[in-house]
């Protein structure tokens, strides 16, 4: 099946009202990516060398997305939405190259997983023309029903258009759907509008086909795997079918998570073994986990990495480009961002480090603050190894101190300090002998 060619088509031309949103529907998230993202991301794993992307007119946003996820993407407009066969011939140009295998996926139907279509594509060259994704839904109400016959699918019915005895068919059309690239253009040129809606349904292909004597399947999913989203409450059921799966995965993987409910991961997350995840952490996308590694609870990870037997928590905030070194220790309400903390570094608690480097062994007090923006641009601050950063200092960027040096509590830090040096900034403490004795003496409290 390998060596079989693959065309993914991916129709996002959806305008999603329900959503009640700016964005267009395909570009809401879920586990940290996007829709459309999710469904280009099964396409490629799935071994799809070409994809189209079928969108709405002035959908720019939507194309960039696409071509986010597959460079390579093929765009495609639908000036008009004129059904699902129509969307599919809006991609013309990408079905006339000769591909053996051409998959239809829904943009909005972001659970669908590499194997399902890989599935699909199997069927086709078990000698199906066309291979439909089936499931039964909970409530069948408004999807297609598969109507089989001897082993075969003898037809797809619109629920507008199916017979009260065809409505009583628990088994739905998914919308996924692979076709055999042979025969794909010919039946797709043949789906009239003759039909409630007066659309072009993709789903007409399988009668047309049965026509032409050749084979359809329907295949099995489950529900959790092509729920579609049209509405926000949708969209939070997709969510959270997308972070059971993801618990389930780290923990297969050896992680260990105490109350797996309250984790949300990323769908690109990477957890190492014996990562330990306390009750109630966020992934956002793009953040790698090493071996060991603490996550204590309440912390709000995106963008970073976390080194090998690192600590963070309770209460840490990693944001983008932060890079935790192996066995550095990160506290509560510490915020680190762009930053770079190379192994063994403690932060224990109430810190801002941004835009910096930090050596191997630096210490790093509490209430310290890296100072990076000027109010117009962002600037970096250089701690090297074994330094040792005061309570309460405001490290003012571009900044650097030295290797093994010490800034004192309280300092607000300008200019350079070099290795191993002291860096201090606040005026001396004076003490006044008795002043308060003689203050009370000369302004006494007012009889009760
Ligand atoms: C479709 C199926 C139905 C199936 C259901 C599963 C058809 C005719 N019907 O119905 O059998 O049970 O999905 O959810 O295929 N789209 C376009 N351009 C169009 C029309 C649709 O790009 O002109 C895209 C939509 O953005 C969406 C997908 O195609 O991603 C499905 O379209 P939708 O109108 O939601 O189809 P359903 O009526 O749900
Ligand atoms: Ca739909």
């Amino acid at each position: 099946m390998t060596s079989r060619t693959c065309l993914t088509l991916v129709l996002a031309a959806g305008e999603g009202t329900r959503m009640k949103s700016a964005l267009p529907k395909v570009l809401h998230r879920t586990a940290g990516r996007t829709l459309v993202g999710h469904a280009i991301s099964a396409a490629r794993e799935a071994g799809a060398e070409r994809l189209a992307v079928v969108v709405g007119p002035s959908r720019e946003d939507v194309a960039a997305e696409a071509a986010e996820h597959a460079p390579e993407a093929q765009v495609f407009i639908q000036a008009e939405r004129k059904g699902t066969a129509h969307a599919v011939l809006a991609a013309r140009a990408a079905l006339e190259r000769p591909s053996d295998d051409i998959l239809i996926l829904f943009g909005d139907t972001p659970l669908i997983r590499a194997e399902t279509l890989k599935r699909m594509r199997a069927a086709l060259s078990d000698g199906a023309t066309v291979a439909v994704l089936g499931f039964e839904p909970a409530d069948p109400t408004g999807y297609g029903r598969l109507i089989v016959k001897d082993g075969e699918l003898a037809a797809i019915r619109e629920e507008k258009d199916a017979s009260a005895d065809e409505k009583k068919i628990g088994f739905c059309n998914a919308g996924l759907m692979a076709i055999s690239g042979a025969h794909a253009l010919e039946l797709l040129d043949g789906v009239t509008n003759d039909n409630a809606s007066r659309e072009f349904y993709l789903t007409d292909i399988v009668g047309l086909a049965r026509e032409a004597a050749l084979k359809t399947v329907a295949l099995m999913a489950e529900e959790s795997e092509v729920q579609g989203v049209n509405t926000r409450a949708q969209l939070a059921a997709v969510e959270a079918a997308f972070q059971k799966r993801l618990r389930e995965h780290a923990m297969r993987e050896g992680a260990t998570l105490i109350a797996p409910e309250t984790v949300f991961f990323a769908v690109d997350t990477v957890l190492g073994r014996d990562v330990l995840i306390e009750p109630n952490v966020f992934f956002g996308p793009g953040v790698t986990v090493e071996d060991g590694a603490t996550i204590r609870a309440y912390c709000h990870v995106e963008g970073a990495h976390i080194g090998r037997d690192v600590t963070i928590g309770p209460f840490s905030r990693l944001r983008p480009g932060a890079s935790l070194g192996d066995h550095t220790r990160i506290g509560n309400f510490v915020e680190i961002k762009n930053a770079v903390l190379d192994r063994d570094v403690k932060v224990n608690h109430l810190a801002y480090v941004g835009d910096a480097s930090v050596g191997a062994d630096a210490n790093i007090g509490a209430g310290a603050i890296t100072c990076n923006y000027d109010g117009v641009r962002k600037q970096r601050t250089e701690i090297g190894a074994g330094a040792f950063i005061g309570v309460n200092s405001a490290l003012v960027a571009p900044v650097s101190v030295g290797a093994g040096a010490y800034i004192a509590t309280g300092s607000v830090i300008t200019d350079d300090v070099p290795a191993n040096a002291l860096g201090v900034a606040r005026s001396r403490q004076t003490v006044k002998e008795g002043w308060a004795e003689e203050r009370r003496k000369n302004n006494p409290k007012p009889p009760k």
